[in-house]
């Protein structure tokens, strides 16, 4: 009876061990799935501070993190739901090599070191209702950035990549030296977010849309109404809401639009009727639609200016004589209004609303210069005109002249004229005598005739 006993318990033991050590094999296996992975301690090793620093982030703890552990156990811990919280994961066993979203997870694979800054590889992950960040950046401009300079034939200017390719705007954000040939990605994920870190490039978000939008972040930082109390960029332009269900999405704010519903932005709800002592939601936007409507009219006004200038400069340059120093004065004045007022006006989407102010201040400068381009351009249309006025004066004194010259020179004729006149006249009082000399020398020929008869006729 004690053997059986001692038999059972030694079973029963046996047992447990067995048992307890295919759990614990099992285990083995789930961490080991993949296991040419070295982990981030192995990477950490050369590499501290980019360890360092991914270390504390949630990247690090995606499946230790308690609230994902306390989701997925709640859910029936689904495999599938590793795929992104984990580091070589296999769809098929449902085993994982790492916990969290490792070094190797974004350098290529098991001990790789390859580098991209395709917003793909984020992608992979932040992709899906619950979080479309990849989603909303592939809608936004940001990703078409490379193709915008590829329409116009500018993919390949340095300045132009500087802002709208990643690796020209890291390398110049982060001082570093880049190459044309490499600059193929648009402004990606890993441009904004240090992606071991987390922590955007920027300390705040408006500084970091500064670094590219500098028209905008001037206007803004020239002490507008919001600047002022620390309202910035993402405040307004990263409109969030939770995930409802499949057909109500997540919004992560990463198309940096100015979202609305029913014609008028939702973000202002997020302080305007919230926070006392502010104007609250209906008059804020209403406020914002009177100041764009009065600047958009005003805009017109401007190129109105701007388009009449430019036919007086060209009118004026087709007058004779012109003084083609004063008219390129002009030229050069209305053509850096007119750049000011495309690339900082007109540019300057929200209509004035991120700074009324100084929007005005900056179109009265504009207006200023089209006023000069438009006064050379009389002034010099004006000079023309009298030299030409003032040669005419002496063309026609030159005129006067010449008729004076041609009525003495008619005077003379007419004097000559009467002078042969006289003389026609006189010799008209000489045909007379000698028709009498005819008739004489005839009735003398005829009495002499008539005696030589007489006298012949007498004889015999
Ligand atoms: C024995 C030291 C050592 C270990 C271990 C190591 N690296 Fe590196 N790594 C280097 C050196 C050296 C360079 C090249 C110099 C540089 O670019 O800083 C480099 C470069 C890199 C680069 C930049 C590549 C590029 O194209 O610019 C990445 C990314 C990288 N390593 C990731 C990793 C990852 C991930 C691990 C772990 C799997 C790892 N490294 C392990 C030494 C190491
Ligand atoms: C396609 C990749 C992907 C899958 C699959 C996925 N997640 Fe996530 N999960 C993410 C990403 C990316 C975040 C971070 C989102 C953010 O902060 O914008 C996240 C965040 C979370 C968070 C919030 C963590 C916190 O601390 O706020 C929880 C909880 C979570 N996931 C649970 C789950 C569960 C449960 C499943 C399976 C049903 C799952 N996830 C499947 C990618 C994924
Ligand atoms: C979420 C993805 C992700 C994770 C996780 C990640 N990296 Fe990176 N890493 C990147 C990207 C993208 C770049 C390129 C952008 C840059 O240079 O800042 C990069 C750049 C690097 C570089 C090159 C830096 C340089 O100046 O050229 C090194 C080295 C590096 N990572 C090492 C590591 C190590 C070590 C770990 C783990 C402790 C790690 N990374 C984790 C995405 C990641
Ligand atoms: C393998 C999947 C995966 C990849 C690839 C990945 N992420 Fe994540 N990321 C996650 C998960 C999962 C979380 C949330 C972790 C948690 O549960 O706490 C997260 C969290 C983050 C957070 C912090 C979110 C918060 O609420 O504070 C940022 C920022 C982030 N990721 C940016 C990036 C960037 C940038 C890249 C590309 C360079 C990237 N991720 C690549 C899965 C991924
Ligand atoms: C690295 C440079 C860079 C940074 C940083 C950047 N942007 Fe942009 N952004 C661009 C470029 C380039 C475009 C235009 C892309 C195109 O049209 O090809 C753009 C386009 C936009 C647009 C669309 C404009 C339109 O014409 O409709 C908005 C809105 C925007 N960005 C907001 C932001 C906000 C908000 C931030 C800060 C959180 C930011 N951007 C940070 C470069 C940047
Ligand atoms: C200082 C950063 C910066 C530089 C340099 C830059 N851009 Fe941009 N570009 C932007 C930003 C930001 C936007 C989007 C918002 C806006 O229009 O203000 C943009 C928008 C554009 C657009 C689309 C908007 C439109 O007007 O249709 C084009 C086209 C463009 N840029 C071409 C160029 C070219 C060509 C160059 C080089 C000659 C260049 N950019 C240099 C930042 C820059
Ligand atoms: C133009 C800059 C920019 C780009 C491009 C960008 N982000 Fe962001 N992202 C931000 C800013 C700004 C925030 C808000 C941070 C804050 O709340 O202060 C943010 C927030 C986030 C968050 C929420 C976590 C947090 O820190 O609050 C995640 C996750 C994230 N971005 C992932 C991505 C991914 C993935 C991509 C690419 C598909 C991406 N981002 C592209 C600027 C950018
Ligand atoms: C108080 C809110 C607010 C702040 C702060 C703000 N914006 Fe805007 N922004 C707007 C509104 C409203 C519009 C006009 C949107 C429209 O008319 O569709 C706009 C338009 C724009 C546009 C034109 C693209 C578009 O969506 O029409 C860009 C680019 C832009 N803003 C960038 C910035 C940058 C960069 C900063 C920070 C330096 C900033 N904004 C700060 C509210 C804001
Ligand atoms: C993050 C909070 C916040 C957001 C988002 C915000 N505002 Fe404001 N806004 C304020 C505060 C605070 C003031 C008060 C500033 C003061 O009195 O100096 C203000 C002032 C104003 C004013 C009065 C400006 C003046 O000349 O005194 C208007 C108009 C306004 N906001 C419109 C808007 C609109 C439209 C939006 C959305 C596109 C918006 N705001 C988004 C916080 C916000």
């Amino acid at each position: 009876m004690r053997r059986r006993g001692i038999l059972f318990l030694a079973i029963f033991v046996v047992l447990i061990m067995v048992l307890s050590l295919n759990i614990k094999s099992q285990n083995a296996v789930a961490e080991k799935a993949g296991s040419d992975y070295k982990g981030p301690e192995y990477c950490g090793s050369c590499h501290s501070n980019e360890y360092q620093e991914w270390s504390g982030t949630m990247h690090s703890q995606a499946f230790s993190d308690p609230i994902f552990q306390a989701v997925w156990n709640a859910s029936g811990s689904p495999p599938e739901c590793l795929s992104c919280h984990t580091t070589g994961f296999n769809s098929e066993t449902g085993e994982f090599a790492l916990e969290g979203v490792t070094c190797e997870r974004c350098h290529g694979g098991p001990g790789k070191m390859e580098k991209t800054l395709s917003a793909s590889l984020c992608g992979e992950c932040h992709i899906g209702a619950h979080h479309p960040t990849f989603e909303e950046w592939n809608q936004s401009k940001h990703s078409e950035s490379i193709e915008t300079l590829i329409a116009i034939g500018q993919d390949k200017n340095e300045r132009c990549l500087s802002c709208h390719s990643a690796e020209g705007a890291l390398g110049t954000m982060l001082n570093k030296s880049w190459s044309i040939k490499e600059a193929t990605d648009p402004v990606t994920c890993a441009v904004c977010h240090e992606p071991m870190s987390l922590e955007l490039r920027m300390e705040s978000s408006s500084d970091l849309c500064g670094q590219c939008h500098t028209g905008q972040y001037s206007l803004w930082s020239a002490n507008s109404p919001h600047e002022i109390i620390g309202v910035g960029c993402s405040d307004c332009h990263m409109y969030t809401r939770p995930y409802s269900s499949e057909d109500v999405p997540a919004i992560t704010g990463h198309t940096f639009e100015i979202v609305e519903e029913g014609g008028k932005p939702v973000i202002c709800q997020n302080c305007h009727g919230t926070v006392e002592g502010i104007p609250d939601y209906e008059t804020a936007v209403s406020v914002m639609i009177s100041i764009q409507t009065d600047i958009q009219s005003i805009k017109e006004e401007v190129k109105a200016a701007i388009n009449s200038t430019e036919k007086i400069i060209n009118e004026v340059s087709t007058i004779s004589g012109v003084d083609t120093s004063a008219l390129e004065e002009a030229s050069t004045l209305l053509n850096d209004a007119k750049h000011t007022f495309e690339i900082e006006v007109e540019r300057a989407y929200s209509n004035g609303f991120h700074n009324p102010t100084e929007m005005m201040k900056l179109i009265n400068t504009i207006l200023e210069k089209i006023g000069k381009a438009k006064e050379l351009a009389l002034e010099a249309k004006a000079k023309a005109l009298k030299s030409q006025l003032s040669s005419l004066e002496t063309q026609l004194a030159e005129s006067q002249d010449e008729i004076n010259n041609l009525k003495i020179q008619i005077s003379n004729l007419n004097e000559q004229v009467s002078t042969l006149e006289k003389k026609v006249s006189e010799l008209q009082g000489g045909a007379g005598t000698s028709q009498l000399y005819l008739l004489i020398s005839l009735f003398s020929g005829l009495v002499l005739g008539a005696l030589a008869t007489y006298l012949i006729k007498r004889k015999p």
